[in-house]
């Protein structure tokens, strides 16, 4: 099939590249034209495992191309995708500029019937607008084309977003228009082999289905991390905790490790979108709103820790800390929403300097923070221990998971770990001669009540 998806970010390049994996002939736009001109060079601008590789291979057979000519590109396309940016406005709402804008794009350029599929996580009520948008454009120009706006919501996962494309979960798709749904079961046939992963439902449904599927997700980390901090004021190891609940089915494994708050550029901004949309309809929802209370107050817990065990923040002064893990997880370059983005002010704050290393992230690093006095960027994790006093792992990449701790003692000057993911074992550190401050772990932080 002819496919055309505007925007060239995670989700939509990501989309369109496994679409053109499977055989169908691919349009991408995007307003950037440096980002473009690097794409038709092979050139990826974000780091995703397996993404690279398919982008050449699908743009060298012809299946996959980028182009900033949205009227060619919306002439190619017998199912049009919007997957542009929704970031936050002022109030934590969904700004829809961007899709609007290619609504009307999409109404200018129409020439024939065509399937408009929202990829973005939008508010309920977004295909409406579109579908509004697209009809005057059409109306100014005298023209009446059929055509259906459907809610494709995407749940993939960076890091994983090429396995999770390729083989989702379930493919849900909102539409009113037994046809539109037709041709969309057609597209993704090729990733709907082996069982039925296609749930069909409407429009509204399927706009909400995305924001509830990540505030359910975050409801559970930050659910973990209130957990986490009854257990350090108890004494009780929330480790321990975890594989105690986890093994109930109705809980599950997966979702349930407390940490240093969750990032990225979906939890933060989904859960204050669907609490904004729930205000705007006359409901406080107030478990979403705690859902980020808690989240936001997490992202300084390894601070607070510090401060715990230096006495006071004022301790920190003059102190050099090593930190593991910048990106908001592994396998990613992205540091949107990151604890580190809390933590190394907070640290700079007290007068302490950082040495940090991420095997992706220090571009995105130097972007975010400037050059300072005050961070060194390392080029490895060894490096960043040299000349420091303490260390905190933010982000759990596996290459931190079991260092030479005999080395990481003998480099720390105050023999102190602050592990903001629960890599490690209190017990074999301790052992080792370092103090160590988990998230939860009561045991070893042994707060007074
Ligand atoms: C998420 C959803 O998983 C995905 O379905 C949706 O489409 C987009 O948002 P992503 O933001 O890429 O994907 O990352 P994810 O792996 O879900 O992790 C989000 C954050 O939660 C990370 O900061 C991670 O460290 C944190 N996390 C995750 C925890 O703190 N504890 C956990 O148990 C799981």
């Amino acid at each position: 099939m002819r496919v055309t998806i505007f925007g060239t970010g995670y989700v939509g390049l990501v989309t369109g590249t496994c679409l053109a994996d499977v055989g169908h002939d691919v349009v991408c736009v995007d307003i950037d034209a440096a980002k473009v001109d690097g794409l038709n060079n092979g050139i990826v601008p974000i780091f995703e495992p397996g993404l690279e590789p398919m982008v050449k291979s699908n743009h060298a057979a012809g299946r996959l191309r980028f182009t900033t000519d949205a009227g060619a590109a919306i002439g190619h396309g017998d199912v049009v995708f919007i997957a542009v940016g929704t970031p936050p406005d002022e109030d934590g709402s969904a700004d829809l500029k961007y899709v609007l804008a290619v609504a009307r794009t999409i109404g200018q350029h129409l020439k024939r019937t065509v399937v408009v599929v929202d990829k973005s996580t939008v508010p309920v009520g977004t295909a409406d607008k579109v579908r509004a948008t697209i009809k005057a454009e059409l109306a100014t120009r005298g023209e009446s084309f059929e055509f259906h706006v459907v809610s494709n919501p995407e749940f993939l996962k960076e890091g994983d977003a090429v396995n999770d494309c390729m083989r989702p979960d379930r493919i849900v798709i909102g539409a009113d228009d037994a046809g539109a749904v037709e041709k969309l079961k057609r597209l993704y046939a090729p990733f709907n082999r082996s069982h039925e992963r296609i749930v069909v439902m409407d429009v509204r449904s399927a706009e909400l289905t995305k924001y509830a599927a990540n505030a359910m997700l975050a409801t559970k980390i930050s659910f973990m991390n209130e957990i986490a901090n009854i257990a350090e004021r108890v004494g009780a190891d929330v480790e321990m905790v975890r594989q105690g609940i986890g093994s109930d089915p109705r809980i599950g494994w997966h979702f349930i490790y407390p940490g240093a708050g969750y990032g990225g550029s979906c939890f933060p901004k989904d859960v204050q979108a669907l609490a904004r949309t729930a205000q705007q309809h006359g409901y406080s929802a107030e478990l979403l709103e705690s859902v980020e209370a808690v989240n936001d107050r997490q992202k300084g817990h390894l601070f607070e820790l510090m401060v715990r065990h230096y006495g006071s923040a004022d301790a920190l002064r003059g102190k050099t800390v090593a930190v593991w893990g910048l990106a908001f997880k592994p396998n990613t370059d992205d540091m949107r929403e990151a604890s580190s983005r809390t933590l190394l002010p907070q640290l700079w704050q007290a007068g302490a300097k950082v040495r940090a290393y991420d095997p992706e992230a220090h571009d995105e690093a130097q972007r975010i923070f400037g050059d300072r006095d005050d961070l060194l960027l390392c080029d490895s994790a060894y490096q960043a221990l040299v000349d420091v006093d303490a260390l905190v792992v933010v982000t759990e990449w596996k290459q931190f998971r079991s260092p030479d701790f005999g080395r990481v003692r003998d480099a720390l000057r105050d023999k102190v770990v602050f592990d903001g993911r629960n890599l490690y074992h209190p017990d074999e550190l301790e052992a080792m001669g370092l103090a160590y401050y988990g998230i939860g772990r009561g045991r070893s932080i042994k707060v007074d009540a």
